[in-house]
């Protein structure tokens, strides 16, 4: 049976460039003669049954537009096999045959259960500001919320300069350390702290070396990492150990929001058009995915994992820089 009509869906957290990648799934799939419908936030919706048919003009308007026209959730049913079984049924009575879903780790293991369990073709773009899927070198988000949170720390910058201060301004990425280095890189942040195992007294001596040069502001990039927060504790262990007083800055959600950047613009756009390409060549369950530079395919399968990018490469970058 050919393929006739498709649904998309954004689900876990938000990233900007979503719009991007739907309206090329909505347009490329009309281009095909399909019928293109958009569920409510993510899986919950699609569980209660919450599909519009979206038209060319539906998606007019959205490519600059941070968040995601559709909405997205995080849905701890869809672990339910139950769940899924309605999930399922629901998508077969509305004669739907490809699902392209938006999202990141946590939704790529819904779809693959969807496919193993009730054979929904499913296709997977990966969005999210985290960038750790593994199987893709980038995830649609990432170069806006590293924008972000740069311009950000730059303006905590100075005032770090005018009053000679030290900040510590933690960024989100959850257990991905992705974000962190970029934005320290950019930054030209004095150190960086990966994970919560962190060595206190190595940035207490980078901080001392830098002051000692004559250095007038120090900051420091702290990745959420398992333990969102963890900013205040390194705060206070540098004032009772080592009487350094630092500000706290958690960067939060303002991460997630904002007008995309051209360069997630563009890998959106790539991705949510191969993505309907790739349905409509029966050719799923499979992932859009940048690999050296080019949009390409790969089996669902290889994306399911936490990405564990190499932190050495740019640790040492890091290390090198902020002498
Ligand atoms: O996965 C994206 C992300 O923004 C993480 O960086 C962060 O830890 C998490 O989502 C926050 O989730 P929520 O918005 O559900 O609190």
């Amino acid at each position: 049976m050919g393929m006739k009509n498709i649904a998309v869906l954004c689900s876990g957290g938000d990233s900007p460039g979503m719009n991007a990648a739907i309206r090329a799934v909505v347009r490329t799939g009309h281009g095909h003669g399909l019928k293109v419908y958009g569920i409510h936030k993510g899986f919950d919706g699609l569980i209660h049954s919450k599909f519009k048919e979206m038209d060319l003009s539906s998606v007019g308007n959205i490519i600059q537009r941070g968040g995601t026209i559709l909405g997205s959730s995080r849905c701890p049913e869809f672990h339910e096999k139950e769940t899924r079984k309605t999930a399922a049924q629901i998508l077969k009575a509305k004669k739907i045959n490809g699902l392209v879903i938006i999202g990141g780790n946590g939704s790529f293991n819904g779809a693959m259960a969807l496919w193993k369990e009730h054979k929904i073709p499913v296709i997977g773009i990966p969005g999210t500001i985290d960038n750790d899927v593994s199987g893709t070198d980038y995830t649609i988000g990432f170069d806006t919320a590293s924008q972000t949170a740069v311009e950000a720390v730059d303006k905590i910058r100075d005032t770090a300069l005018s009053h000679e201060r030290t900040f510590l301004v933690e960024v989100m990425g959850r257990k991905s350390a992705s974000l962190a280095l970029n934005v320290a890189i950019c930054s030209g942040a004095e150190n960086v702290v990966v994970s919560s195992q962190y060595d206190l007294e190595q940035i207490v001596k980078r901080n001392k070396l830098g002051r000692k040069r004559g250095k007038k502001s120090s900051i420091i990039i702290v990745a959420e990492s398992d333990t969102p927060g963890l900013s205040y504790k390194i705060q206070e262990e540098l004032l009772l150990s080592h009487d350094i007083k630092a500000g706290v800055c958690i960067l939060g959600h303002i991460q997630r929001g904002g007008t995309p950047t051209v360069y997630d613009r563009v890998v959106a756009t790539k991705m949510g058009h191969l993505a309907v390409e790739s349905l409509i060549e029966a050719n799923f369950p499979v992932v859009t995915v940048l690999k050296n530079g080019k949009v390409t395919l790969s089996p669902l399968e290889k994306c399911l994992k936490n990405r564990k990018a190499s932190l050495k490469e740019k640790l040492d970058l890091i290390q090198a820089l902020s002498i």
